[in-house]
């Protein structure tokens, strides 16, 4: 990687892509019937705003999604992938123990010399590695990095968990984030508290040839819930407060796509309009270190995000992690 003047990263494109199977709350009630597992409709979009996901096919992997969402990223911003020095692939469904995940997109788009690696924030993992890919900028040692969120959920759920499998989806979201002098990301802040790991978390690993632990992800649901609404609102103050600017002149806010409920509280938290917070899950269902990117590049293509806005973008996740980014788009 080369030293740069650049003192300052902003996001130059997006991208986002979807396995092509929808899956409505009544086609999975129906499915899940069949194996004397009782849900609705009703019961799904009362708790949770979801009304269906797109669900990869089997054998479809994390570094395909990634891929398409990497090459409309690059698209948008008018790049070749020969112009990238960093690959920062956000994913808790890798396709492989290794290489990364990163370094399979790397190949697929025809990259050579970039740096890539994965990180492993879970659902905070796109904001986690934007505020890494911006650290790299800002400090000479990147000029262009491609950063992505992608997940096949589907694979690490148990679909015998009615509590769980109605809540995820499948897809890819990216951004390509430039070296340039004026301000884009203008704060960032990224937590932990690995004390919090059992209330969200699939604790299973590959070892002697085989799974060992539960490789299915489990969840307090409700210990979750109010995690995610204070860490959330306390990140979010924090990055407006190191940017020197209110909640309230925030012009977005695309939150981490889990639940409706979550996103009321937070706004009312907050004091911020639900009108200026970015609604995906209805669409996707929660896709991890997907459903930022996926959210942000919806918002932009159907041009609610416009050039100049103020945006903020929020991970929380298994960990626990949590994280915010403020950037000037
Ligand atoms: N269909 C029908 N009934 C269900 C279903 C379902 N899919 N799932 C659970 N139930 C039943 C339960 O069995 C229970 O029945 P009972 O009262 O007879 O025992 C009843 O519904 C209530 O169950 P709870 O788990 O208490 O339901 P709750 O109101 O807490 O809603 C939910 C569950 C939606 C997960 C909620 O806790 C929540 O929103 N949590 C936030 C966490 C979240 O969204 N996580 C997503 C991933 S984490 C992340 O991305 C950060």
């Amino acid at each position: 990687m080369t030293q740069n003047a650049y003192s300052h990263a902003a996001i130059a494109g997006s991208g986002s892509f979807l396995p092509s199977r929808v899956v409505t709350n009544d086609d999975l009630a129906a499915e899940l019937a069949t194996r004397g597992i009782e849900t609705s409709d009703q019961w799904i979009v009362e708790r949770t705003g979801i009304r269906q996901r797109h669900l990869a096919e089997r054998g479809v992997r994390t570094s395909e999604l990634a891929t398409e969402a990497a090459r409309r990223a690059l698209d948008d911003a008018g790049m070749a992938a020969d112009e990238l020095d960093l690959i920062i692939v956000a994913t808790s469904t890798p396709d492989y123990v290794f290489p990364s995940t990163a370094c399979l997109v790397q190949a697929n788009l025809g990259n050579q010399g970039a740096a890539a690696f994965d990180v492993q924030a879970v659902c905070s993992g796109f904001v986690y590695a934007l505020s890494t890919a911006e650290a790299y900028i800002r400090a000479g040692r990147a000029r262009c990095a491609l950063v992505i969120g992608a997940e096949v959920f589907s694979r690490i759920l148990d679909w015998n968990d009615r509590s769980t499998c109605v809540l995820f989806g499948d897809g890819a979201g990216a951004v390509v984030l430039k070296a340039c002098d004026t301000p884009g990301v203008l704060a960032s802040a990224l937590h932990a508290d690995g004390s919090l790991m059992k209330i969200l978390c699939a604790a299973g690993n590959v070892a002697y040839g085989e799974v060992t632990g539960d490789p299915f992800l489990r969840m307090d649901g409700q210990a979750v819930f109010k995690q995610a609404v204070t860490v959330l609102e306390r990140s979010a103050r924090k990055v407006c407060a190191e940017a020197g600017v209110s909640v309230q002149d925030i012009d977005w806010l695309v939150p981490h796509q889990a639940n409706v409920r979550i996103l009321n509280f937070l706004a009312r938290k907050l004091d911020v309009s639900l009108d200026k917070v970015v609604l995906a899950l209805d669409k996707h269902a929660n896709t991890s270190a997907a459903s930022v990117p996926l959210a942000f590049d919806m918002a932009r293509r159907d041009g609610r995000i416009q050039a100049g806005q103020l945006v903020l973008l929020q991970g929380v996740g298994g960990g626990f992690t949590w994280g915010s980014v403020l950037v000037r788009v």
